[in-house]
């Protein structure tokens, strides 16, 4: 599976982080910035991410910036993509049973590494439920085409 990453400045460290732990499970990791801990723009990070993996180029996505919020607003504003923002485990899981989320999003200010770590493999571990679930996303996905 190929896991498409980006975060800001405030995400910086953790994205190192979740980029290491997944390239040690063997997943191939697509690493879209930001670079360092200087001060940069979310949206742009949430963007490139959003669109690797609206265009295939990634199965996935996860998105960090300080809170969660701002990056996965900006990934959200690609067509397909459907950015889940998780605190915990059990959002993770359902974002993928019930809302077939292809972006994970979380906070770096908001949760410890050992919590984002375990929210990152529920959320690759987890598959769509699909069924009425499926009825549910298409309308999502509808409103993109309004
Ligand atoms: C950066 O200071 C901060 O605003 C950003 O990381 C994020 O939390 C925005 O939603």
């Amino acid at each position: 599976m190929r896991i498409a990453i980006g975060s800001d400045h405030a995400g910086f460290d953790y994205k190192e982080i979740v980029k290491k732990h997944l390239q040690e499970k063997g997943f191939e990791v697509i690493d879209k910035g930001t670079f360092s801990k200087e001060s940069v723009d979310y949206p742009v990070y949430g963007e490139a991410v959003g669109r690797a993996v609206a265009e295939g180029e990634a199965d996935r996505g996860i998105v960090i910036c300080g809170t969660g919020i701002g990056i996965s607003i900006a990934a959200n504003k690609v067509k397909g993509v459907r950015a889940a923002l998780c605190t915990n485990e059990y959002m993770a899981r359902m974002s993928r049973k019930h809302n077939n989320a292809n972006v994970l999003s979380f906070g770096a200010r908001v949760l410890g590494i050992d919590v984002a770590l375990g929210i990152v493999d529920v959320f690759l571990s987890t598959d769509f439920e699909g069924g009425r679930h499926e009825r549910r996303v298409n309308l999502i996905m509808d409103i993109e085409k309004k």
